[in-house]
């Protein structure tokens, strides 16, 4: 699969197979994930990989939507406080980093037959308990990782005149 195909490929899994995920693929994903860029190459970040088996009900304290807890993982991409890039007017660049990590994570997914789905809706409090989490750390972005159940869903975007301005 070219990258074109890749990118159409991929869509917001919410419905996922109990069929396990094969620790090659694992590897993979993690490994193009340690790849990606990040600001200064200060390469601030975690990312945690919970397996869901046992413990739906918790991760269901994390974001309440039953198919979050389907899949048979779910992945954290946590920035590590204070050890990131900052500009000089003082914005962190943590959630651009960590949204790139989550990225490559993502499309590695997919180009594997893996579905994922971006979630930012959660309960931060709750990931910080249900994964123990180490203080210095700060849960950005999080999705399960399994095989998908369904088909893709139609697209719904606005059109480049309306997303491009040309100067
Ligand atoms: C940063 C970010 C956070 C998101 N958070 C959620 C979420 O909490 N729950 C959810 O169901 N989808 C979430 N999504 C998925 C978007 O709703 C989805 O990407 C968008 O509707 C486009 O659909 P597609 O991914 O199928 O192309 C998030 C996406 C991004 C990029």
């Amino acid at each position: 699969m070219d990258f074109f195909e890749l990118i159409n490929k991929r869509y917001s899994v919410r419905s996922y197979l109990p069929d396990e995920v094969e620790d090659e693929k694992i590897r993979k994903i993690l490994e193009v994930a340690r790849l990606a860029p990040t600001a200064c190459n200060l390469q601030a970040f975690k990312i945690v990989v919970a397996k869901t088996e046992g413990r739906k009900e918790q991760l269901n304290r994390i974001y309440s939507r039953t198919w979050f807890a389907e899949a048979p993982y779910m992945i954290a991409v946590c920035a590590v406080k204070g050890k990131g890039w900052v500009r000089s007017d003082q914005k962190s660049f943590a959630d651009v980093d960590t949204a790139i990590i989550m990225d490559h994570i993502i499309l590695a997914a997919t180009a594997l037959g893996l579905g994922t789905c971006w979630i930012g809706a959660f309960d931060p409090g709750a990931v910080i308990d249900v994964l123990n989490l180490d203080k210095d750390l700060e849960p950005i972005v999080l999705t399960p990782l399994g095989y998908p159940k369904g088909e893709q869903t139609p697209r719904r975007r606005k059109t480049l005149e309306e997303l491009v301005i040309y100067r």
